[in-house]
């Protein structure tokens, strides 16, 4: 994959929101598969750009089709409170998207098909944000990156080398733990809990 990231230089803050907004732009119009037929709103991103993670989800559902903002549903709800008792801040410490920017019809996983027409806004945000930590929510997003089989409950929680300078974890998607409510040790509410604790400690080494 790294080879697909483009360099573009965005040395200042001023031209790194010029770039992303101006990648917005392009790719609010996008018709490039059927899912433009289909959707209310392009979701393209939240929280800051100028963030050192960045958080990569599945696809909109219904709440985010409608309101253009990732994760603001019931499991962006779950994924919210689980960043806050981490002391994790949503808005500064995160930049967060989907690797589809709209909605499949009825939630059903994206396609290859699909994905590889929403790759370069995907790419271009991980080339214009820089992270310096990538979170892959769920299956879907990781088998973006992933090439080689895998199950989620194996891969979660570790760090991995897909990028030269970022560093790399895939976690359980928040509607895996909506349907998984146990807090008990090895729950995955509990390695979630885990999880971010390991995520928050990178985090302080980079500052
Ligand atoms: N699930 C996702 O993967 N992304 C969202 O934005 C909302 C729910």
């Amino acid at each position: 994959m790294n080879h697909l990231l483009t360099k573009i230089s965005c040395d200042t803050d001023e031209i790194k929101l010029k770039t992303l907004n101006e990648l917005k732009n392009i790719c609010n119009q996008c018709k490039a598969c059927e899912l433009s037929k289909t959707r209310t709103s392009v979701v393209f991103s939240d929280g800051s750009p100028n963030a050192k993670i960045m958080l990569i989800g599945e696809a909109p559902g219904a709440d985010e089709d409608a309101s253009g903002v990732p994760f603001v549903g019931r499991a962006g709800q779950l994924l919210n409170t689980f960043l806050e008792e981490a002391g994790l801040d949503r808005k500064k410490d995160f930049y967060i998207c989907n690797t589809i920017k709209c909605r499949p019809p009825q939630n059903r996983v994206p396609t290859n098909e699909e994905k590889l027409s929403c790759q370069a806004y995907l790419m271009g945000q991980i080339s214009i944000v820089k992270p310096k930590i990538i979170l892959l929510c769920g299956a879907t997003a990781a088998n973006t990156f992933i090439e080689q089989e895998f199950k989620i409950s194996q891969i979660r929680g570790k760090w991995l080398n897909i990028f030269d300078d970022i560093d790399v974890m895939a976690i359980f998607h928040p509607s895996y733990l909506l349907r998984n409510h146990s807090l008990e040790q090895g729950s995955p509410r509990w390695l979630m809990k885990k999880d971010l604790e390991s995520i928050k400690n990178k985090l302080k080494e980079l500052e």
